[in-house]
């Protein structure tokens, strides 16, 4: 009989060795289900830097989805929150983690100098654009930056970024450009701005819609307050951007209602400064460019007219309280100061030229004889209110039209050839 014979006594010993060795795996196992299910029934913690006291406090969710995640984000004022898993390998003591913004029209005026605050700030900011009124020049100072990207993108077209917010801008602005197609201008703020509300739905990202006072129409009600609903024309040849950007703001509170996305709206008034297009027909740039130019100023009708206007810092203000607040508006952002035509052209004499000569011309189809917000709201609930008067305001944006028209040459196709003497 060999010495591997059942009865022989080493070979107990080798199987129980053996059975003492799987019960260990065994045990090994066990204690591995134990703790999933300890770690699956017991909620995770998450520590959140609060912004107004600059301390972390200590969350408790069941479950950190990236949604939940990208809410704790959005869950406060300021936009420097940040969310870590005590459990995860990032430190406590961690920076302050900015934000992931994109920015839809970042390479247009307004958009460009939204992105200079947030660049600021701290955040990383993307900008899609498709160039057709913006420009790269109007970035291009982030080249380079870590922080910075830049995507040729029509909104029109889907399009999937993680992000925290969304400012949407994407779309022509001055009559001159949101006439030059109206079908492009339509699609733009319909389906450009269902694009960018799925992505918001998709990733748990706050979503801001910059609508426009073209939503008041001609007016009846003076000054407009933001329950007016507006007299507007739906076939004539704004109707493209007034109406579509109607519908945008019709789809983005469905999203709101309907989906549960964070969504604000800002209706902005006229809007001037540095990095308007010089030839887009909007009153202030076409009035600036024709005084440096020693061209006549072109009042449109009888010039009687008002239009209120806003510099741009005041706006881009306006729309980061917006967005970092709790209130989804909308909310009017504009300057309530009200000048007619003939008043604005008399500041730009005074600011350039006091011999620039004023030529009157046949007024455009559908011009709002008076504009004027009602910013009682804004200033109540997003504390905000202009503070950059058309006397202050005008002299920067002349010295950067003065620069671009006779300076570095960037814009030498630039004319003032225009259709309209309002804007947007
Ligand atoms: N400036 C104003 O006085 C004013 C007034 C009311 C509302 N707004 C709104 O503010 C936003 C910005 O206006 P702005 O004055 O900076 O105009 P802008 O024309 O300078 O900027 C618009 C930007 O959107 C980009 N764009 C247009 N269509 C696009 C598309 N389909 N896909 C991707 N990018 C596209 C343009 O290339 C440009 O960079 C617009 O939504 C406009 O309606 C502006």
């Amino acid at each position: 009989m060999g010495s591997d014979s059942p009865t022989h006594p080493r070979r107990y010993d080798r199987y129980g060795r053996y059975i003492l060795r799987e019960q260990r795996l065994l045990f090994i196992l066990i204690g591995i289900a134990i703790a999933t299910a300890v770690f699956t029934v017991i909620p995770s913690t998450t520590t959140v830097l609060d912004p107004t006291t600059n301390s972390y406090t200590i969350s408790k969710s069941s479950h950190l989805t990236t949604t939940n995640y990208k809410k704790s984000f959005n869950s406060y004022s300021n936009g420097f929150e940040s969310s870590v898993n005590l459990g995860g390998k990032i430190p406590l003591g961690l920076k302050r983690k900015g934000l992931r913004i994109v920015v839809t029209g970042g390479a247009g005026f307004v958009g460009s100098h939204l992105v200079d605050r947030l660049i600021a700030r701290g955040d990383s900011v993307i900008v899609v654009d498709n160039f057709f009124t913006g420009n790269k020049d109007n970035v291009q100072h982030h080249f380079g930056n870590p922080r910075f990207e830049l995507i040729r993108h029509d909104v029109v077209e889907p399009l999937l970024l993680e992000v925290d917010q969304i400012y949407h801008l994407a779309c022509p602005a001055s009559p001159v450009h949101y006439k030059f197609n109206p079908v492009k201008t339509i699609k733009t703020n319909v389906v450009g701005t269902l694009n960018m509300l799925g992505l918001a739905k998709r990733v748990g990202a706050r979503f801001l819609l910059t609508s426009t006072s073209e939503v008041y129409g001609d007016p009846l009600q003076h000054p407009q307050v933001e329950t007016y609903w507006g007299n507007v024309n739906p076939i004539g040849v704004r109707s493209c951007y007034d109406e579509g950007k109607r519908t945008a703001e019709t789809l983005t509170m469905d999203y709101h209602r309907g989906a549960g996305v964070e969504v604000r709206i800002a209706r902005i008034f006229n809007t001037y400064g540095p990095r308007m297009c010089i030839d887009d027909g909007r009153v202030v740039s076409n009035f600036v460019a024709q005084a440096l130019r020693k061209e006549p100023l072109t009042v449109y009708g009888d010039g009687k007219q008002t239009r209120s206007f806003q510099f741009v810092s005041d706006l881009v203000e306006g729309l980061m309280r917006l967005m970092e607040g709790e209130h989804v508006g909308p909310f009017n952002l504009g300057n309530p100061g009200e000048f007619t035509m003939l008043e604005l052209a008399q500041v730009v004499q005074e600011t350039i030229d006091p011999n620039a000569k004023i030529e009157f011309r046949p007024n455009t189809e559908d011009d709002p004889h008076k504009r004027k917000p009602d910013i009682t709201k804004a200033k109540e609930l997003l504390g905000w209110k202009p503070k950059v008067s058309l006397r202050k305001g005008l002299p920067m944006m002349v010295s950067d039209f003065r620069q671009r028209i006779f300076g570095d040459q960037k814009n030498p196709g630039a004319t003032t050839t225009t259709d309209s003497s309002t804007t947007a």
